[in-house]
């Protein structure tokens, strides 16, 4: 099959459609969480930035669809913004359940380049997906809420990743049908989208720290999962969670490799850092 072709379009198109799965967030059963594992959860300081994220994902991804001329396409892309705005509904009778506080914010309203809009936010889902996969598991591993919880954020989870993989074929079905396929051009603008996708999570990060004024998240909830916590253990998750979920997929299909590839190296750098920081020890 080749990428940028009818087959390849056909073919991301139906996996992503055949795989919906229909299910009423209303209807949902939310467990008991005891005094503590309440705390923990209320205590979590970016549900309000994520319902506001799954909010906007909703609206640019409906938006953007809406001007696909190719049937098939705006069908898939359509599914997407349902996905998502359930997504934002199953958050938003979360908080109501457990009485979080969040306040919920308007998505700014869409001006501009939709197309643009619709890359840029999958990149950043590519990112938030690659790193929340290691969150999640060291989270379920420390037991930090009770696993029917995470059964329920298990389905969300894996639709993000459904997400991520449509979304990886789409960008290069475009770049191909746009005359921009070539291997080194894909490159550079994966590159120039994660770079703009990182620097808005870390704008995400900074106006989290600044609005909670550093009371976020106390040491005595986060430690529940930070016990043990390194960088490298981390990054370890995050790659060798989003290869078994990726492992779930059609084979035929593009995934995305940019973030584990870039992982891959830096965890080389870091055991090459150790390897040589053990050495200069034992030398001295
Ligand atoms: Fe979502
Ligand atoms: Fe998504």
């Amino acid at each position: 099959m080749k990428i940028g072709s009818d087959e390849h379009k056909q073919r991301f198109c139906h996996e992503f459609i055949a795989t919906h799965c229909r299910f009423d967030p209303a209807a949902l059963e939310w467990p008991d969480l005891d005094a503590a594992e309440l705390g923990r959860l209320r205590a979590i300081p970016f549900w309000q930035e994520v319902l506001y994220t799954e909010r906007r994902a909703g609206a640019i991804v409906a938006a953007y669809a809406a001007t696909i001329a190719d049937p098939l396409v705006r069908e898939a892309v359509t599914l997407q913004g349902f996905e998502e705005a359930r997504h934002a509904e199953l958050l938003r009778l979360m908080i109501r359940h457990y009485g979080i506080i969040a306040e919920e914010r308007l998505p700014e309203t869409l001006s501009g380049d939709l197309f643009r809009a619709f890359a840029d936010f999958g990149y950043g889902e590519c990112l938030d997906a690659f790193l929340g996969f290691g969150v999640f598991k060291i989270a379920r591993r420390a037991g930090f809420l009770p696993e029917a919880m995470f059964d329920i954020f298990e389905t969300l989870i894996h639709e993000e990743t459904r997400h991520i993989v449509f979304f990886i074929n789409w960008m290069a079905w475009q770049q191909v049908t746009r005359g921009r396929g070539a291997p080194w051009l894909r490159g550079a603008t994966a590159a120039h989208y994660y770079a703009k996708a990182v620097g808005r999570l870390l704008g995400t990060v900074w106006r989290g720290r600044s609005a909670n004024d550093g009371k976020d998240f106390s040491a005595t909830q986060a430690s529940v999962f930070l016990d043990g916590f390194t960088f490298r253990g981390f990054v370890e998750e995050c790659r060798a969670e989003h290869a078994r979920r990726m492992a779930g997929f059609d084979p035929d299909l593009l995934q995305p490799h940019f973030l584990p590839k870039l992982a891959g190296v830096a965890l080389a750098g870091l055991r090459l850092g150790t390897r040589a920081g053990a050495a200069r020890e034992k030398s001295a």
